[in-house]
């Protein structure tokens, strides 16, 4: 349970807010790749903590991220036409490049006022299949953050992007509560549940709803990390063959101020909820894994599909007039009467209302993992007011990863398993050099 003033802090992240200050100090993914797919492809119309923004791929292929609304007399420049090098707005004509330099002014002929002025305009990397953008203070931007997706070839990698109108932290926190997996997600993690028998899935690799154990109240240990933390959800496992107690143990990172890495047997799952507003989230999936991966099979698994979804503009339509999408006819052989995993958090999220109140739950202990990332979030964001970079800011999240659900003696150690996470660190000089 929250005061109603440190959920305000926590939910609210325009340009005046504690949070939306400390999260202008990230870089944050801003749309996908795919969705420019060509060089002069339609421009994209989006939003980044509260600001209004288009999006563009040049005719050399470069990325654009300007203010939506053009500096001449505030005509939205996503109804602009893409050619010959820049963005052209409709209603006079101004053209502007990539990185905001004004190409032309038809209606004021004066090449000196071209050069003086420029549209504001941010940084752009293309990376991992995404188009990531900085809003933050220019003399304050960090070095490109490096995640373990980003390396090795494109096949080996799914990138999805859902658009629900939900404040980003209903949707992180699903990410960091490991006991929902085995119950909101039965059909993906337990397949037998309409007989009350637990069978472990073992047949998708990548399914992040497969779990060893039919133990639905998981002991939750957390440690701090560099990177904000990592906790582990303990459940009952088999006996060993001398018959002392085992545990499965399931890892996942959160990585602030948005981002958690979800376990599945063979691939991870980097989830980012990148907030449009305080209101609408951006929800990034990239799968990825040491193989080729089939990304229909993943939007499958995830239960995104038409009507309620679709590749091109990502939005997540589903709402109480159509019931959410839920078909209740089919709950004698689906838990929810939906159909995959992202539309379950997506819809559960979405039924919360745009801003949950957060001031009349009642928490238990498999809710630690939540508390803890509302904890830290909140020492980050104080941290960042008293003048010190945020939580995670510089860290090198290269060797950061989950762990699929993993048998060990009960005397045993989590942490060990995944050294990368403890270790975390800053980026070196040279690593920020090349990025
Ligand atoms: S408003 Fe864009 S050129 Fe005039
Ligand atoms: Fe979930």
């Amino acid at each position: 349970m929250l005061t109603t003033e440190e959920n305000e802090i926590l939910t609210r992240v325009g340009p005046d807010t504690p949070m939306g200050r400390m999260m202008r100090r990230f870089w944050f993914p801003i749309c996908t790749s795919a969705q420019l797919p060509e060089p002069d492809s339609d421009p994209l119309r989006t939003s980044l903590l509260g600001e209004n923004l288009v999006v563009f791929r040049d005719s050399d292929g470069q990325v654009g991220v300007l203010e939506e609304l053009c500096m001449h007399r505030g005509v939205s420049l996503a109804l602009g036409r893409v050619e010959k090098g820049g963005i052209r707005c409709l209603y006079h004509g101004w053209k502007f490049a990539a990185d905001g330099t004004i190409l032309d002014t038809p209606n004021h002929c004066n090449a000196r006022f071209r050069q003086r002025m420029k549209a504001p305009a941010f940084p752009v990397r293309e990376a991992g299949g995404l188009v990531w953008t900085y809003i933050g203070p220019k003399d304050q931007q960090p070095p490109f953050p490096h995640y373990a997706f980003l390396d090795g070839p494109a096949e080996h990698r799914a990138v999805i992007r859902l658009n629900t109108p939900a404040n980003y932290l209903q949707l992180f926190e699903g990410g960091v509560d490991s006991s929902h997996v085995g119950i909101l997600h039965s059909n993906q993690a337990n397949p037998t549940w309409m007989d009350d028998e637990f069978t472990a899935r073992d047949d998708e690799d990548f399914n992040p709803g497969a779990l060893a154990s039919g133990d639905n109240a998981p002991t939750l240990d957390v440690e701090d990390t560099a990177f904000g933390f990592h906790y582990v959800a303990k459940r009952q496992g088999p006996p060993a063959a001398d018959g002392s107690a085992t545990h499965s143990v399931r890892i996942t990172p959160a990585i602030l101020p948005v981002t958690r890495i979800i376990p599945a047997p063979a691939f991870q799952f980097f989830v980012f909820e990148v907030p449009q507003s305080d209101t609408v989230t951006s929800t990034y999936i990239i799968a990825h894994g040491p193989k080729p991966i089939d990304r229909a099979e993943i939007i499958r698994i995830m239960g995104l599909k038409e009507p309620f979804w679709n590749d091109e503009d990502c939005d997540f339509r589903a709402t109480w007039a159509d019931g959410l999408g839920q078909d209740r006819s089919r709950m004698t052989t689906s838990w929810t009467g939906f159909d995959g995993i992202e539309q379950e958090d997506a819809v559960l999220a979405i039924s919360m209302g745009p801003i949950l109140d957060r001031s009349k739950e009642h928490m238990v202990a498999a809710d630690r993992a939540v508390i803890h990332l509302r904890a830290r979030l909140l020492e980050s964001v104080r941290h960042h007011e008293e003048g010190h970079d945020p939580i995670a800011h510089g860290i090198d999240l290269t060797h950061v990863r989950s762990l699929p659900d993993t048998v060990i003696a009960a005397d045993d150690h989590w942490r060990d398993l995944v050294p990368g996470n403890v270790d975390a660190g800053a980026i070196t000089t040279a690593e920020t050099a090349q990025s």
